[in-house]
């Protein structure tokens, strides 16, 4: 079977590398076009990821591929799409309201960028939490009135900010099972996150913890709330859970770390929390689809984990560790559990994330 043509854009960045792995030898998607800002263009991939001193930077686990290394990066601003059946995205905000629609306008755009998560008909698509679930949970519908407003061939569904992730896929299972009030977390971020350009210094990072990122906290309060609405008509009602968050920045290299407390609307035991949580997602996995993990969630009894050098790989990056799973009784609501989590913020929180739910939406004909 012929394979989808794929492009990225940013490629030569932290998440844009990442696409590059999640894409090589996939079964589905064949990698043909990468593109980057004005500075990286005109050379070959391999070329661009190294600075004027030789130096490569390439932050990936994996060998970046021969072929992809061969590749040729074209100016993002002046790329067509032509030959092209999907876009990866993974720019900035800024250069992503510029790019996307230009690229949507013809084909679909998978995007880790913020730059239109809160517009109302554009799905943040979390896998098995509002793709691929039951009723009104499911936000896939959205496209359609997406492409029909705004007369798009293509669509814009971008990934949630990488903090979302982690929170959202874990609350979901324990909203369905005992309703969620109210969430408080603090995340302990890994330093990849904040991307290449500009980055977080060393000479900030090292022995240190810095205790505020800008923009985050907003984010993950209003993600939250849209992933785990309801789908009513041609609009999401947000969930109506309130979540207050502080984000941190630590001296980790990948995988966000989060402590959450949740608060619920109905009473139930540490067990049934276990099970909704190590199950979740079950009808999803099932489709089999080649960048899903075996579990989206794994709980840990040892009260040392999670840890981010030992859980963030859990499923290649694509599982959510949960560990120290406790009540919690001091937030109000009928009951709650309390719980510290490790998520892959440039797997699941990004690139293969994205791609995840490019192979879903592939299933669903919506990828052509
Ligand atoms: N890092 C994460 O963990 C993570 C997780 C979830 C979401 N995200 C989101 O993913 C996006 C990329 O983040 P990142 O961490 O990968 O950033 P990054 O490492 O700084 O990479 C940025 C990429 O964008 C390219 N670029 C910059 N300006 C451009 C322009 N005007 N036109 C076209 N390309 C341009 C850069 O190309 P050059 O090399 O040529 O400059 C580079 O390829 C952001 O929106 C971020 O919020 C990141």
């Amino acid at each position: 079977m012929e394979r989808i043509r794929a492009a990225v854009l940013g490629a030569t960045g932290v998440a844009g590398q990442q696409f590059l792995v999640a894409l090589d030898g996939h079964p589905s998607f064949e990698l043909v076009r990468l593109a980057a800002s004005e500075r990286s263009a005109g050379k070959r991939y391999a070329d661009a990821l190294r600075d004027a001193s030789g130096r490569t930077s390439w932050y990936c686990k994996e060998a970046l591929s021969e072929e992809h290394a061969r590749l040729m990066v074209e100016d993002a601003s002046k790329m067509s799409s032509d030959g092209i059946d999907i876009v990866f995205a993974a720019v900035e905000s800024d250069a992503a309201r510029e790019l996307e629609p230009r690229f949507a306008e013809r084909v679909p755009v998978i995007s880790t960028a913020s730059a239109y998560r809160y517009e109302a008909d554009v799905p943040v698509f979390l896998p098995a939490v509002n793709l691929g679930a039951p009723g009104p949970d499911d936000h896939t519908r959205l496209i359609d009135v997406q492409r029909r407003r705004r007369g798009w061939k293509g669509f814009i569904t971008p990934g949630p900010n990488c903090t979302t992730t982690g929170m959202a896929i874990t609350l979901k299972p324990l909203h369905d099972a005992f309703g969620v009030e109210k969430v408080v977390m603090t995340s302990l971020q890994a330093v990849s996150g904040a991307g290449r350009t500009p980055g977080v210094s060393a000479l900030d990072i090292v022995d240190n913890v810095i205790p505020y990122i800008a923009g985050e906290e907003e984010k993950v309060e209003r993600e939250t709330k849209k992933i785990l609405g309801l789908l009513e008509g041609d609009a999401i009602r947000p969930a109506a859970i309130g979540v207050s968050c502080t984000c941190t920045r630590v001296n980790v290299l990948e995988g966000h770390t989060e402590a959450v407390f949740v608060a619920t609307k109905r009473r139930g035991s540490l067990a049934e929390a276990r099970e909704a949580l190590e199950g979740f997602g079950r009808s999803f996995l099932d489709l089999g689809l080649p960048s899903a993990p075996a579990r989206l969630i794994a709980v840990s009894d040892d009260p040392y984990r999670p840890q981010p050098r030992l859980d963030r790989d859990a499923g290649s990056g694509m599982t959510t560790v949960v560990g120290r799973l406790r009540e919690e009784t001091t937030l109000g609501g009928a009951w709650g559990v309390k719980y510290v989590l490790v998520s892959h913020n440039t797997r699941m929180g990004a690139a293969k994330g994205g791609v995840l739910v490019a192979e879903y939406l592939l299933h669903k004909g919506y990828v052509k």
